[in-house]
């Protein structure tokens, strides 16, 4: 098969990349507007076009008629950004992602779209079903909520094409996936940046306070990105994948904010053999985002459609995020960003 990954570039792109060059089973094609997180970029088998879908959406629909699956990683998924720029992540996260489903549409080419686990909003029940859970928005006033917004009427335009007969789409939800390579390092006491695991690892090696927005009180499950690209894997090779929705995450991996600061203070000092002094500080949302932040306190999945393909999460809560850690003690992978 020759598969066009969207997004190749990314933390997830760039290890579906790995996985998909190793196998040696099919072609691979990347593009993003950089190849800098990808180690398998010289590799054989692997192709890679440096561009932005916004401005060049002909390189991408040249490419899509060349292929046979189209995975659309494109995205961006920080916070932060959702409330600084509300309309950028609208325009990338929805227009952008609805111009390549079109193209795919038009070129009959199945598509492998991620989303993710915040379309859900707001948690309603206790656990979130694919095909069952309702999808609860905070006000339009909390920007943040433009995020998952737009990712969910992505999510329904592609059901709609796929009612229709025109699509054959999957779409992934990924649950706080940690790995090597996950956005990026900050400066000691920076606040509103990259997602919870890079400031609590950036805090742990600069010696700046862990900040617990909210106390620290929400809840998240976190996923080994090794059990994401497995998953990705079923999810490509099953026929029963097609015209799906799947929630990607391990249940079993879930923890407070406050638990995950803890835990990674404590698993710093078993791989460094250092104990570190860091505080931990309690700060709002609107203090550490800026305005218009909204939480949501709990992000369970149910994952059980993704076991109907066989795919099972091996790694538990301490190898995931001890795993993710490992990888940024070594300084050669330890740049920060202002
Ligand atoms: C983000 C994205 O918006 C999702 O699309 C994506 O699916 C998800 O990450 C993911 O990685 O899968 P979220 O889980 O809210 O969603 O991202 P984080 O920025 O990692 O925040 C998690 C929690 O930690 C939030 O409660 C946040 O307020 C808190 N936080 C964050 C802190 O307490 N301290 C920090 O330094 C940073």
């Amino acid at each position: 098969m020759r598969l066009l990954l969207l997004g190749a570039g990314g933390f997830i792109g760039s290890h579906l990349v790995e996985t998909l060059v190793e196998t040696g089973r099919h072609e691979v094609v990347g593009f993003d507007v950089s190849a800098d997180k990808i180690p398998a970029a010289e590799a054989p088998g692997f192709e890679f076009f440096e561009g932005d879908v916004r401005t060049d959406l002909k390189l991408v629909e040249h490419l899509v008629r060349d292929t046979d699956v189209v995975v659309d990683l494109i995205s961006y998924a920080n916070p932060s950004l959702y409330v600084s720029q509300p309309r950028d992540v609208f325009d990338l996260n929805f227009r952008a992602n609805l111009s390549v489903a079109t193209l795919c549409v038009d070129h009959g080419t199945r598509l492998i779209q991620f989303s993710t686990s915040e379309v859900y909003g707001a948690p309603m029940g206790d656990v979130y079903k694919e095909d069952e859970s309702p999808l609860v928005m905070g006000p339009v006033t909390k920007q943040r909520w433009i995020y998952a917004s737009a990712k969910q009427l992505l999510e329904r335009v592609l059901h709609a094409y796929g009612l229709e007969g025109t699509l054959d789409y999957t779409i992934v939800r990924p649950f706080n996936v940690l790995g090597s390579r996950l956005d990026y390092l900050v400066p000691a006491g920076s606040t509103g940046g990259p997602r919870v695991f890079s400031h609590f690892m950036s805090a742990l090696l600069t010696g700046g306070p862990l900040y617990l927005v909210n106390g620290g009180t929400a809840k998240r499950t976190f996923t080994h990105v090794e059990d994401a690209k497995s998953a990705f894997v079923a999810m490509l090779e099953s026929s029963q994948a097609s015209r799906q929705i799947y929630n990607l995450g391990n249940p079993g991996n879930e923890t407070t904010i406050r638990g995950m600061a803890e835990l990674m203070i404590e698993l710093y000092e078993e791989l460094t053999g250092t104990r570190p002094g860091n505080e931990l500080v309690e700060v709002g949302g609107d203090e550490f985002y800026g305005p218009g932040y909204a939480d949501t306190s709990r992000v369970p999945p149910d994952v059980s459609k993704l076991r109907s393909l066989g795919w099972e999460p091996r790694f538990n809560l301490r190898a995931t995020v001890g795993d993710a850690m490992q990888y940024y003690l070594d300084p050669a992978h330890q740049q920060f960003v202002s």
